[in-house]
């Protein structure tokens, strides 16, 4: 058995990627540290937690990170302040948990030797124009915009760092947006879905025309174990399906998938900073470690993430005022 660390594993993508390792890969032995902000929910492991050891904890906290890594063979860190919107709100916890939790992290796997993947996001490279032929490649210059993607892009320059000062062993991904279950609710997708289960309008930034290259979040974990098996260390690779759209279309799709007037939403104060269009070049996954994607039919993809909101409804429905509130205060 291999031992695997996992922070922020009750969190959105690194709970299904519990699931996923659990369902696919039986040789991983593992451990989940999370501190269970508002973000974390155990429920995410409901089913699994009597398989996998789960530590209630702070990345931050170097004592308990030292003694969990020193007992693993390897740490993914999904662990972070994910949200854009909240980031801006107040930056603080972004740099505590991004920056600092990361440095923690590296601490401990360069004392004891051990293995790190790092899960970072397209964020790191800014923004493109719409009509840009370009897509972001592990060359893109780090050019990072909010609170929350300049904490993501300081912390991939920590694993640099520690690689090239310390060579640890680690390897970075950058991906691209994530939709499927389990999901925040204050994020795009499963704003709008259960905005339409509640009665309330779908809400858009600004004109609806930023782009986001979609993918789901179990082709975003199969890669990651792709780059765990056979990835080089203190090589970048990054993460992306070929989903680019605009969030107009997004959110005409979910109306019309959910049996509504695809005209039926509002626009809303925009983002301050909103980076206009993210798009990933893939090749380097695809052709050094022959990773292709699996759920690249968006439309079913979305379906699919519409019956679960809608079947899940007491996983969401006693967050979905106060997130709603927050959102209100600016206007959004
Ligand atoms: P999430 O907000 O749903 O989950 C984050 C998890 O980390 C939560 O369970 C939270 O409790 C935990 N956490 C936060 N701070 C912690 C701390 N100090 N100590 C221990 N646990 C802590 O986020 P997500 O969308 O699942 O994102 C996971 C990772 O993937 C992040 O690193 C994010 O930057 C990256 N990423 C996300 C996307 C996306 O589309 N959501 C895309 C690319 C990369
Ligand atoms: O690109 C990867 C990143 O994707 C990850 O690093 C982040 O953790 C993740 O949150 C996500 O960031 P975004 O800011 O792109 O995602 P968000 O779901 O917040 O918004 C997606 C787009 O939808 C963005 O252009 C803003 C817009 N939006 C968002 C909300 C919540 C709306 O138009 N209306 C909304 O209500």
């Amino acid at each position: 058995m291999t031992k695997m660390l996992i922070t922020g594993g009750a969190g959105f993508i690194g709970s299904n990627f519990v699931h996923y390792t659990l369902q696919n890969y039986p040789d991983y032995q593992l451990t989940v540290i999370d501190k269970l902000t508002y973000a974390g929910n155990p429920d995410n492991l409901a089913g699994v937690l009597e398989k996998i050891e789960f530590v209630t904890g702070d990345i931050c906290d170097r004592e308990l990170v030292d003694r969990l890594v020193s007992e693993t063979d390897i740490v993914v860190h999904f662990a972070a302040e994910s949200h854009n919107d909240n980031s801006l709100r107040d930056p603080w916890p972004f740099v505590e948990s991004n920056l600092v939790g990361t440095a923690s992290i590296l601490e401990a796997v360069r004392k004891h030797g051990k293995r790190l993947h790092h899960i970072s996001t397209d964020e790191v490279y800014g923004d493109l124009e719409l009509d840009d032929p370009a897509k972001f490649t592990p060359e893109t210059p780090y050019n990072a915009s909010s609170p929350y993607s300049s904490t993501k892009a300081g912390s991939d320059l920590l694993v640099k760092a520690w690689v090239r000062s310390f060579g640890i062993h680690a390897t970075i991904s950058n991906c691209s947006n994530n939709y499927g279950p389990y999901q925040h609710i204050e994020k795009f997708i499963p704003r709008q879905i259960t905005n339409i289960l509640s009665g309330i309008k779908p809400k858009l930034y600004g004109e609806g025309k930023n782009v986001r290259d979609w993918i789901h979040v179990d082709d975003h974990n199969n890669a990651v174990h792709a780059i765990i098996e056979k990835g080089r260390s203190g090589e970048t690779y990054l993460i992306g399906a070929d989903g680019e759209e605009n969030n107009k279309y997004i959110v005409e799709t979910i109306l019309e998938l959910m049996g509504k007037d695809k005209n039926d939403y509002e626009h809303v104060n925009d983002r301050p900073g909103h980076d206009m269009r993210y798009a990933i070049d893939a090749t380097k996954l695809r052709e050094e470690l022959g990773w292709e994607p699996k759920y690249t039919n968006l439309r079913a993809g979305l379906e699919a993430t519409i019956d679960w909101y809608t079947e899940n409804r007491a996983w969401w429905e006693a967050e979905k005022a106060k997130v709603e509130a927050a959102y209100a205060e600016k206007g959004q």
